[in-house]
């Protein structure tokens, strides 16, 4: 299956990515991410996102379609992905088509997982990332276990460079002019379910599994 998770940045597209695992053992292909790693290795490709990143703005697509086509090129990725925070723009929507149309597969499913805006920016102000595997927790919401330390790589937390409140308001205004279109572009297609993404991070996800279930003609 190949399934989209698409939200604003807050709504909890990496946390739901992560507890899909069990139900759906596919990689998560997250955007966000890959750009972080490429910046982490000092690499041309991360140094030229960094300056977009921090701004808040998309990355051109140029950039952001080639660098996922690689990594879904990658045998891992044979059976389906979960993309989390791409395809962004309608034109990453069109390359998405056509990358997985030349592989014989085309987009199962889109889950748009909606939240307010308040909502978003009280989540992007309390989360912690691990460095490490990425895993995201909130200081009131899903704390880790031990303070400042993820429970599965016991290394220290961080805050995203990205997370001030200027950027955090940026990236939610970029959203909804560039990314908040591709909810018509799927729902004009009959790929998009809505989830209702304020609720508690274990009822969004048993919303989620139901939607994946039906989508796979499964009885939920
Ligand atoms: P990216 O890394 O994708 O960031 P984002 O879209 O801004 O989304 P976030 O990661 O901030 O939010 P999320 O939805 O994953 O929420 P999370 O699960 O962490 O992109 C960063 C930048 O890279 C972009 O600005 C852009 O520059 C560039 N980029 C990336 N992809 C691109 C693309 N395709 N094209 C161009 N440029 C691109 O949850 C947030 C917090 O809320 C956490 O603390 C979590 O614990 C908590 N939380 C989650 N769910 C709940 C819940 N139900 N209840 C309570 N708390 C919750
Ligand atoms: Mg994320």
């Amino acid at each position: 299956m190949d399934l989209v998770l698409l939200g604003a940045p807050g709504a909890g597209k990496g946390t739901q990515a992560s507890l899909l695992g069990e139900i759906l053992p596919l990689p998560r292909v997250s955007s966000g991410d890959l750009f972080r790693a490429a910046l982490a290795n000092q690499t041309e490709l991360g140094l030229k996102a960094k300056v977009y990143m921090d701004r808040g703005e998309l990355v051109p697509d140029e950039i952001t379609i080639g660098m996922v086509a690689e990594r879904i090129s990658q045998p891992d990725c044979a059976h389906g992905v979960i993309f989390d925070g791409f395809p962004r723009t309608v034109a990453q929507a069109q390359a998405l088509d056509d990358l997985l149309g030349r592989m014989g597969r085309k987009v199962d499913l889109v889950i748009y997982i909606r939240v307010s805006t308040p909502v978003l920016l009280e989540r992007l102000a309390g989360r912690w990332t691990c460095p490490k595997c990425g895993r995201v927790y909130h200081r009131l919401y899903s704390p880790e276990k031990v303070q400042g330390e993820c429970d599965d790589c016991h290394v220290p937390l961080y805050q995203r460079d990205d997370d001030t409140p200027e950027t955090q308001s940026r990236r939610i205004a970029v959203y909804l002019e560039q990314t908040a279109p591709l909810q018509a572009f799927y729902r004009e297609r009959g790929l998009l379910v809505e989830v209702n993404g304020e609720q508690d991070i274990q009822a969004v996800h048993a919303d989620i599994v139901k939607a994946i279930q039906k989508a796979r003609g499964e009885a939920a």
